[in-house]
């Protein structure tokens, strides 16, 4: 029996995985709570790791950071992958997840688009003994032996501690809140909602804050996005601040806000600390996003992952409630991060941004200011 402690990343919280060799001797009950199955067990040769990322439209971080850190991290592993995305079409991810495993993935990593078809997509895997992780969001009532993401109510509850900061230094006078949601069959953006609700809710309740619209944008399509802010805006021309629960339907709102020349005097929140986000934050345009250190997210999971494709059968240190599978489901859960003006800088000193694609142009005036360097 060998048993091992594997430590990722630093700074966050409950990072730490106990893996625990499989074979039967070793007493841990554990092994058998998580559902895995022992893939490759007693092979030398791990197994293969297949990833189905959701699409590349809802949010830039997909393409240009969760693919990268998680191929470097299979990659320093030594461990085959192919990580594919389904561009936003339930059929193809199907279709890709039935292709990894006919090509010898023993371990699938999905970002499901829905519980419905994540669901359908992990039984089905999980039917031919290959061991899954829900990567980011929880498939409920599915059946992934993992999950891994960031604790997305905290996410929430920055977005609307954020907007919060944001007007009281406006000293904006019972303002009138927009809340523009993620994707209702996102269960992230429900989390999130509770997390903004749960600080905005009490200052609606006091009359500090006006409710004004509040809606969801289906699959967080950024042009939707644009179209029902639109709409909002014209229903409730008064919309002095608006919590947007990322940086794409922030960036939608802005443009809309723009053509009236209110952008910067509503402010607008954020998440994923993206290129645009971070350069609409710089411009007085967009007041917070929420910062993920999505390479702790993609390293915790490759290393799960990684564990699995070689037959062990890893502990996670803490597990979350699937609600509709009422399941406690192995998981690791990481903390984010508020960013203002301020410390965008944290984010170029992180790598996560290089100060070459942040201060293009105009802004690099503005990155000065920001004291990045
Ligand atoms: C993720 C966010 C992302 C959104 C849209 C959510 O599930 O947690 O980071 O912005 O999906 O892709």
């Amino acid at each position: 029996m060998r048993k091992g402690i594997l430590s990722i990343g630093a700074a966050a919280a409950a990072l730490t995985l106990g893996l625990t060799a499989c074979g039967g001797e070793s007493g841990d009950t554990s092994a058998e709570s998580s559902g895995a199955p022992s893939a490759a067990a007693g092979d030398a040769k791990p197994g293969k790791i297949g990833v189905i990322l959701p699409d590349s439209k809802s949010s830039a971080r997909w393409e240009t950071a969760d693919r990268k850190y998680l191929q470097e991290a299979f990659d320093a592993a030594g461990v085959q992958s192919d990580i594919q995305n389904a561009q936003g079409d339930k059929t193809a991810f199907q279709t890709i997840a039935d292709q990894m495993i006919t090509n010898g993935a023993t371990v699938l990593m999905i970002v499901n688009l829905d519980s419905g078809t994540g669901k359908a997509v992990l039984d089905k895997a999980k039917s031919q003994g290959v061991a899954t992780i829900d990567y980011d969001r929880l498939t409920l009532g599915g059946s992934a032996s993992y999950y891994v993401s960031f604790d997305n109510t905290a996410v929430g509850k920055l977005q609307g501690e954020g907007l919060v900061k944001c007007l009281t230094d406006k000293k904006a006078d019972k303002p009138i809140i927009a809340e523009l949601n993620g994707s209702p069959t996102d269960n992230n953006a429900t989390l999130f909602k509770q997390g903004y609700d749960g600080v905005l809710q009490p200052k609606y309740d006091s009359g500090d804050y006006k409710k004004g619209p509040d809606q969801s944008v289906p699959d967080w399509d950024n042009t939707q996005a644009g179209t029902i802010f639109e709409q909002m805006l014209t229903q409730e021309p008064k919309i002095a601040g608006v919590l947007a629960a990322n940086d794409g339907l922030g960036n939608a709102a802005i443009s809309v806000l723009k053509k009236q020349k209110l952008n910067g005097k509503v402010p607008v929140t954020g998440q994923d600390a993206t290129v645009q986000g971070l350069q609409n934050i710089l411009a007085g345009d967009q007041c917070m996003t929420v910062y993920k250190a999505i390479k702790k997210e993609a390293d915790a999971a490759a290393q799960l992952a990684v564990s699995l494709a070689k037959g062990e059968q890893p502990q996670a240190s803490g597990t979350v409630k699937d609600t509709e599978g009422n399941r406690d489901v192995p998981s690791v859960l990481l903390e984010p991060q508020a960013i203002f003006f301020d410390n965008v800088k944290d984010v170029v000193a992180d790598g996560f941004v290089s100060k070459d694609e942040l201060c293009t142009g105009d802004f690099a005036d503005k990155c000065t200011k920001a004291g990045i360097s």
